[in-house]
């Protein structure tokens, strides 16, 4: 609910569980109020404070009064150059050559259902179900109108912003910093939290107090990068998974990003979202607008947990778009880390066999099924079956896999070139790469330029062509290296700034197309593993494969680290061998198992070669992710431990939104013998209702809460154990608590 208060000049926005409020001042700026727990309709004006400060000034508007100054008010959309000298929102490039921007009110509307950005991924829904507030505020030395957005989705407790930048004057406008979310917080006593990492090793949080200055994190890599997340949070300092004010902040955006956070000198904090304005500008011609990419807001006055929870809500059900919304996905085998480049139809069909006869249910085809492709020095840009390899081409292939009961999926990497290859030598300027310079060379290939439709229409068609001949129903879309050398041979020099943006722009573009030519195609997002995990991709690719590391012991983490944000449903899982390709450690199977099936769940390895007692392990895993993959994905999520802490075990749960329901998953580390008893304290349940768990009796949720439920004693590395729980009639005679015996539950 959006609410406007003429007295106050007050605009509240309202979800079920927080209130967010904003004020127009006399002098036209926008000041933030208020955001956090839900309170009645209210005028909180009173809490803007006025002063005269030293070094401060004070805009025309305020006349004599040196108590209003831009430096020291809380803003909805910062300015810069005209008396706040914290992290700016926006900046223009006027026609005389100042870098500034001033903004002020000129009018506001309060409408049903949600805004719309062309070509940007946005969360939706129905009209009952959103609010718009729209303001508009003026810049008239820079002839522009800029338009903040804020989209109210009120049962889900998430709001989002945007801000559309218009060229209302008669010549051109030129934009050098334009932010999606501007968060001015009356106070600096908190925590923020990244999400970091490199390749291998992606979103690992990173938890420390504001302290003075700007502390960000972002990426200049064109992807949004393994290295930095476009998610962050702030908190209490005490925040905890259960307890604590949380603000959590998202960016839809899959390219270069900024999130940084001012604490200013009067104990305050800003937090600027947006496009990172490294290499940035973007010319408007007259009538002529610019879309800030949308973040979204969640703040949660119970913890990271619940935060967490508000996220996966909304990203679940009004972010992701997925035609097989409320059904199980296949389960899937990939030939990648069973074959890499090496392979034929046999050692294919070989896989898929034994993949049908375990439960798999849909054969991923990965790299060098294409052009001249045995190594990943070549063959990026010819998108054509490379006959050599596959004689008869998909057209044979694919439904001989569907004639064993397996749908058929491929990996593409549409965004890229090799110089040795048909498309390079036919075009090299399609490569981004800038006059007189050498190129840098990522993993031995070059990026095209997605910023031009020709490139993006060439590979569309060999795509479409591709795709049209057998029988696909499942695409990898994957991206494996980060930009250099950013220069389109198709823009003037005063233009260059809007590459990265325009190839960001043509990625979704195309994603798009694909989209609406192939309906039915599950499309699951990549950059060498989770380079380009993001809300911005998850618009387009319901799943995202979440890293290339699949070790089960570092998937723990990183799956953590993800879950901040994220839901398991959109996290790529697999279940690979032993010992682990990257980092060596072997793990028992059914804890691989149970790592990957808390995400997107699927093989990749070479299941001909498992022993009987393997394959029959591996049956008993599907059964398991078939029988409760409802709970598993769809369920609410808790982090019941921290990886990243030294302790002896990892456990998660995942249970129904009734509570009726919970599977909760616990791998321990390294063995040690005499190991103490351990009790695990579990989360969200029904304290009133009676659980039977899987082979260990009957307990009350609030005993399982409160007391904790007794782990096995376990034998060796890395040991797993899930239990069921399913709530028992009340009308049952009271349960006896049946304590089990070290090691004696049946998973
Ligand atoms: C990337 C992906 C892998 C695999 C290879 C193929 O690294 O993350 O899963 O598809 O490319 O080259």
């Amino acid at each position: 609910m959006i609410v406007y208060h003429e007295p106050s000049r007050t605009y509240t926005l309202h979800t079920k569980h927080t209130t967010y409020q904003l004020a127009v001042h006399p002098t036209g700026v926008v000041q933030h109020v208020y955001y956090g727990p839900r309170l009645r309709d209210c005028d909180l004006t009173g809490l803007l404070r006025y002063a005269d400060r030293g070094f401060s000034p004070n805009p025309e508007e305020a006349g004599a009064d040196r108590t209003f100054s831009l430096d020291t008010t809380p803003q909805e959309y910062s300015t810069c150059g005209v008396g706040d000298f914290r992290l700016p929102s926006i900046e223009f490039e006027l026609p005389c050559g100042s870098r500034t921007a001033d903004l002020r009110y000129a009018r506001g509307e309060i409408r049903r259902g949600k805004y719309a950005l062309e070509g940007l991924p946005a969360f939706y829904g129905g009209e009952e179900e959103w609010e718009t507030l729209s303001l508009v505020l003026r810049d008239d030395a820079a002839q522009a109108e800029v338009e903040l957005l804020y989209g109210v989705l009120e049962e889900y407790d998430l709001i989002t912003r945007s801000v559309l930048v218009r060229n209302v004057g008669e010549g051109p406008v030129r934009l050098c910093r334009c932010a999606s979310l501007c968060l001015d917080l009356p106070r600096s006593d908190l925590d923020m939290v990244t999400f970091n990492g490199a390749h291998l090793m992606e979103r690992c949080p990173s938890r420390a107090p504001l302290r003075p200055g700007i502390q960000s994190a972002g990426s200049v890599r064109g992807a949004s990068s393994h290295q930095h997340n476009p998610f962050v949070i702030l908190c209490d300092r005490e925040a905890n998974e259960d307890y604590g004010l949380c603000y959590g902040a998202m960016l839809l955006y899959s390219g270069n990003f900024q999130a940084a956070v001012e604490t200013g000198q009067f104990e305050n904090a800003r937090l600027v979202m947006g496009v990172n304005p490294y290499h940035f500008t973007w010319t408007l011609e007259p009538g002529g607008v610019f879309s800030a990419p949308e973040a979204a807001l969640v703040c949660s006055e119970a913890g990271l947990g619940e935060m967490s929870r508000r996220f996966h809500r909304a990203i679940r059900d009004r972010l992701v778009r997925d035609h097989l919304r409320g059904r199980r996905k296949p389960v899937l085998v990939n030939n990648w880390e069973a074959t890499y480049f090496d392979f034929d139809p046999e050692k294919l069909l070989a896989i898929a066999r034994e993949a049908a006869a375990l439960g798999v249910e849909l054969f991923v085809l990965d790299d060098g099924w294409f052009g001249k492709r045995d190594d990943d020095n070549s063959g990026l840009g010819d998108w054509q079956v490379n006959t050599d390899k596959l004689p008869g081409g998909l057209e044979a292939l694919a439904p001989t896999i569907n004639g064993l009961g397996l749908s058929f999926g491929l990996w593409v990497e549409p965004e890229m070139v090799s110089e040795d290859s048909d498309l390079y030598r036919a075009h090299p300027d399609w490569a981004l790469r800038v006059p007189g310079r050498a190129p840098a060379r990522g993993r031995n290939q070059l990026v095209l330029d997605f910023s031009r439709r020709e490139v993006r229409d060439h590979i569309y068609a060999q795509l479409h062509r591709v795709l049209s001949s057998a029988p696909v129903t499942y695409v990898k879309w994957d991206m494996n290296r980060s930009l250099s050398g950013v220069w389109s041979a198709a823009l003037p020099p005063q233009r260059q700034g809007e590459v990265y943006h325009r190839c960001v722009l043509g990625v979704y573009e195309m994603l798009e197309r694909l989209r609406t030519d192939f309906p039915e195609i599950l499309v699951e997002g990549c950059c060498g593993g989770g380079g380009r995990f993001d809300g911005g991709m998850l618009y387009y690719t319901p799943q995202i494969w979440c890293s290339d590391n699949t070790d089960a012991m570092d998937r723990l983490r990183i799956q953590y680290g993800t879950s901040f944000c994220y839901p398991v449903c959109t996290m790529g899982a697999h279940v690979s061998v032993v010992p682990n390709e990257q980092n060596g450690r072997v793990t028992p199977l059914e804890t691989r198992g149970i790592a990957a099936m808390s995400g997107a769940f699927g093989y990749e390895l070479d299941l001909s070669k498992c022993t009987p007692e393997e394959k029959a392990c591996i049956c008993r895993q599907i059964e398991t992710y078939k029988a409760r993959w409802e709970l598993l994905q769809l369920g609410d999520y808790y982090r019941l431990t921290d990886p990243f802490r030294e302790g002896p075990y990892t456990a998660w749960a995942q249970v129904s939104p009734d509570r009726r329901e919970a599977l909760v998953s616990v791998v321990f580390g390294g063995a040690r013998a005499v190991s103490p008893f351990r009790v695990l304290k579990l989360k969200g349940l029904d304290p009133g209702a009676r659980y039977q768990v899987d082979g260990a009796g009957c307990w009350g949720g609030d005993a399982l809460m409160h007391a904790g439920f007794p782990l096995p004693a376990v034998k060796g590395d890395y040991q797993a154990v899930q239990l069921h729980l399913t709530a028992v009639d009340d009308q049952l005679p009271p349960c006896n608590c049946v304590l089990i015996e070290s090691g004696s539950i049946n998973i």
